[in-house]
């Protein structure tokens, strides 16, 4: 007797919306998701996004979407036992990470693995894994619980340093600390801009790391997958108060520190194990190589890939996340990205699209958020040019024709 091959077994995917499907349940809906979504929807998976909020970007691409709050244990398990995934992709780090380890346990692929989105939820978990256990080189670091602490502690490591709640994103809650003067507001800063706040008592924990003077910074998307592990070309980046604002690919490096490069984030991806694209941030200063932090995820700055390769950080992941193997990645030349943000409050309209796509080799994407508080990421440009250099003003320009409306 033949049996027909399974969804979950290696190389074999169903058809959507039939009892055979290959069903990925995505743990986030933001705009890398959604490009994520896409991805697999190309290879006929069946895709369900959850999220806070409803009509999330990756909820638009989507067979399915829940709204659940993901910090909440019952209601995350609820939208598991009722979607009975084969795969989960989370897409943020602020999850009920034990949830994951017990859906993992029955034999679900949870991405990269549960102990991963737990390590590297929180920069205690992640930093001493590198550092600590590793050997990996970082900056200079403590970890304090309150304000007594975090004096010693900037005593210790100097000044410059950098103070950051140990589980915050995009540079929320996170300041520089110049002289014993600006301590107490990098306290109070770091307080109001964590994630675990004092809802549930006590205080937020913060690292406090010493300052990095680096020649630049790279993140080396990397790809764990079937057939191996794979580095894309570094990308290089600028981040304005912590949140990226443009990234280019290749960064130039000699070939010894883009050695050291790969080396890094080979222990570290080795480490955290599982499938997946990882975007592992380095500090390059002179030929050394610091590790900063990972994310078990594709990875904003890797937005550029939309142009710069022929298979995206998105199609990588997606590829790895489903067990099959990456293949090669082809670099198509010198490119760029650059953020689109919107600041106020309601309902995105785009102009300019046109002008955005009248510069040579440009390409938008609209996220198609639903609304906008405060500052947000709403759109990027990506272009290519013939070299970084001129593919960063193309997207510069790209970027800069969009004009946002919100009402
Ligand atoms: N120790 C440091 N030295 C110098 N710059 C830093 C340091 N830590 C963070 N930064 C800057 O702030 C950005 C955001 O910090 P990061 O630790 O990556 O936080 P997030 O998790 O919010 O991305 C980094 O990309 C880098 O530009
Ligand atoms: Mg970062």
């Amino acid at each position: 007797m033949t049996t027909s091959p399974q969804a979950g077994e290696p190389g074999v995917l169903g058809t959507p919306l039939t009892p055979g499907a290959t069903r990925v349940l995505l743990l986030g809906s933001g705009e890398l998701g959604k490009e994520v979504a896409i991805e697999l929807q190309r290879l006929g998976v069946e895709v369900v996004a959850v999220d806070r909020y409803p009509d999330a970007p990756a909820m638009q691409v989507a067979h399915r979407w829940h709204v659940v709050d993901m910090l909440d244990p019952v209601a995350l398990r609820a939208v598991l036992e009722a979607e009975r995934p084969h795969v989960v992709v989370p897409e943020i780090e602020a999850i009920a990470t034990q949830v994951l380890a017990d859906v993992e346990a029955t034999g679900v692929r949870v991405v990269p693995t549960a102990r991963a989105t737990v390590l590297t939820m929180d920069r205690e978990g992640i930093r001493r894994l590198a550092a600590e256990e590793l050997g990996l080189p970082t900056s200079p670091y403590r970890f304090v619980d309150d304000l007594t602490g975090l004096y010693a502690a900037v005593a210790e490591v100097g000044v410059p340093c950098v103070v950051k709640p140990v589980m915050s994103s995009s540079g929320k809650g996170q300041s520089v600390v110049r002289a014993a003067g600006d301590v107490e507001a990098a306290w109070e800063y770091a307080q109001s801009g964590g994630r675990a706040t004092a809802e549930e008592g006590g205080a937020v924990r913060v690292i406090v790391e010493g300052f990095v003077e680096f020649d630049s910074e790279i993140t080396l998307l990397t790809v764990r997958h079937a057939g191996g592990t794979t580095f894309c070309e570094p990308v290089g980046h600028v981040q304005v108060d912590g949140d990226y604002r443009e990234s280019w690919q290749p960064a130039p490096l000699p070939p010894g520190t883009l050695a050291e490069a790969q080396r890094v984030a080979a222990t570290v991806t080795e480490a955290l194990g599982g499938w997946g694209l990882f975007g592992v941030e380095l500090f390059v200063v002179g030929d050394r190589v610091l590790f900063s932090e990972v994310s078990p995820r594709p990875h904003d700055t890797g937005l550029v890939t939309l142009a710069s390769q022929d298979l995206s950080e998105f199609a990588l992941h997606a590829r790895a996340v489903l067990g099959l193997p990456a293949g090669e990645v082809l670099p198509l030349g010198p490119a760029a990205s650059c953020a689109v943000l919107a600041e106020g409050t309601g309902v995105p309209t785009f102009s300019g699209v046109d002008a955005a796509l009248a510069v040579p080799t440009a390409q938008v994407r609209l996220f198609g958020k639903p609304s906008v508080a405060g500052r947000r990421r709403v759109a990027v440009a990506v272009a290519r040019g013939a070299d970084v250099d001129e593919a960063r003003s193309r997207a510069r320009a790209s970027a800069a024709a969009l004009a946002v409306d919100l009402a």
